[in-house]
């Protein structure tokens, strides 16, 4: 091949490659645009701080009372803070807030936002994906989200786009007294899921959780994933989080992390499980490797991580000083079904030693199942 060819295919390749990337990133992975509610209304369509006009604040939809709130504000004796940027909104009770986004059909995808409860104890938001074309309304994906601690938290849902033309719409479902009090919102945020895979070294898909929600580079305390039934919407690919609470998903640039950039912190002992069903041989013997850990976060004390695979279960007791740090745990079962449930849930509730009142717990990363070809007489492992 001459060079002025060899030249042409590799430009062909080059520009493909840019444009593949290119809309990867620009539609799909961070903020939607004015994510963060940083452009706002003109002033003649506020009153106070309560958006008078339905699409005043661009590239969104609002209904309802929905207020906008700089960074700053005062609410009775509370100051309202803003995580990203100086502004953020507020949606009273029934409101709601909607943006148009394209999607690719088949691609799974996951929505994280923050938000923050402002008077009342609990507060929840529905958040739904619906196409545009308002005839089909399946593809919902309704979450309730529930505030455990003050301040602001960041939350994520995942759901397979059935449909080109959606609209995300984020709802406060609330009937509170006062409108003036529902939940603040920032920063709302899409990213794709590249699809999970078994590879010959795991027979685990996700196993190290790289593959979750975006995860918004200046919140420093991580993402929720809320339990959810449907693996389809599990914004933490192959995982499904089963029990009652959230498991909070976290990055190594805030938090320590035993593998790779992300691991999962199980927040809620015995509340927050996260399992995945895995295909198996009967009678065929199985390591199941794990990393259990501490964030790093001032979560200290006797911690331990209960694993278990079909009928067999091992106890991982792990001593945190909440400055990281990681063990190894193993647990070697012998497949009694073609599909075996592999779970992990951690055995005590942990509350962090900064005087904030929030639960935390042990963290576990680098989860692996390898089927054992020569296994050794029991004892001798
Ligand atoms: C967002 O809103 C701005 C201002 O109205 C507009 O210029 C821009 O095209 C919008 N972006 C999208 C992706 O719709
Ligand atoms: C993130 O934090 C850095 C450092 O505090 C700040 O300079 C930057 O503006 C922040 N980014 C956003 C999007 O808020
Ligand atoms: C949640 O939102 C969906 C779609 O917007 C709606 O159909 C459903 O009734 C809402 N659920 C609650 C509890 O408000």
């Amino acid at each position: 091949m001459d060079a002025m060819k060899m030249q042409k295919v590799m430009r062909v390749v080059l520009v493909l490659f840019l444009s593949t990337c290119h809309a990867a990133f620009s539609i799909t992975d961070g903020l939607l645009p004015n994510g963060n509610f940083e452009v706002g209304p003109k002033k003649e369509q506020l009153k106070g701080s309560v958006v008078t006009a339905q699409n005043a604040i661009p590239n969104w939809s609002v209904t309802g009372y929905v207020e906008y709130i700089k960074s700053g504000q005062k609410q009775g004796d509370m100051v309202l803070v803003v995580p990203e940027g100086a502004y953020a909104i507020r949606l009273g009770n029934e409101a709601s807030i909607k943006q148009n986004v394209k999607l690719t059909k088949g691609l799974h995808y996951a929505i994280t936002f923050s938000a923050a409860r402002t008077c009342a104890q609990e507060e929840k938001l529905n958040v739904s994906v619906v196409p545009t074309n308002e005839k089909r309304d399946w593809g919902q994906i309704p979450i309730q989200t529930m505030y455990g601690s003050n301040g602001w938290e960041s939350f994520s849902c995942g759901f397979v786009a059935d449909f080109q033309d959606a609209q995300i719409v984020i709802h406060n479902p609330g009937v509170e007294e006062d409108p003036a009090c529902g939940p603040l919102i920032d920063s709302v945020a899409l990213k794709v899921l590249n699809p999970p895979r078994r590879t010959r070294a795991n027979l685990l898909k996700n196993g190290n959780f790289e593959e979750g929600p975006y995860v918004f580079p200046n919140a420093s305390w991580g993402v929720l994933i809320p339990p959810h039934i449907e693996d389809a919407h599990s914004p933490l690919i192959g995982w499904i989080v089963e029990s009652l609470k959230a498991v909070k998903y976290i990055d190594s640039e805030h938090y320590s992390v035993p593998e790779g950039k992300r691991a999962i912190e199980l927040v809620a002992g015995k509340e927050s499980a996260i399992a995945q069903v895995v295909m198996t041989t009967v009678g065929r013997t199985y390591d199941l490797t794990f990393a259990v850990g501490d964030a790093s976060n001032a979560c200290e004390g006797s911690m331990m991580v209960e694993a278990f695979a079909g009928r067999d279960t091992v106890q991982v007791p792990y001593q945190s000083k909440g400055k990281g740090g990681f063990i190894r745990g193993k647990l070697r079962f012998k497949a009694v079904s073609t599909r075996t449930r592999v779970r992990f849930l951690s055995t005590y509730y942990t509350m962090k030693n900064d005087n904030s009142g929030s639960l935390c717990g042990p963290v576990i990363d680098d989860v692996k199942l390898l089927s054992v070809r020569y296994p050794r007489r029991a004892g001798a492992a």
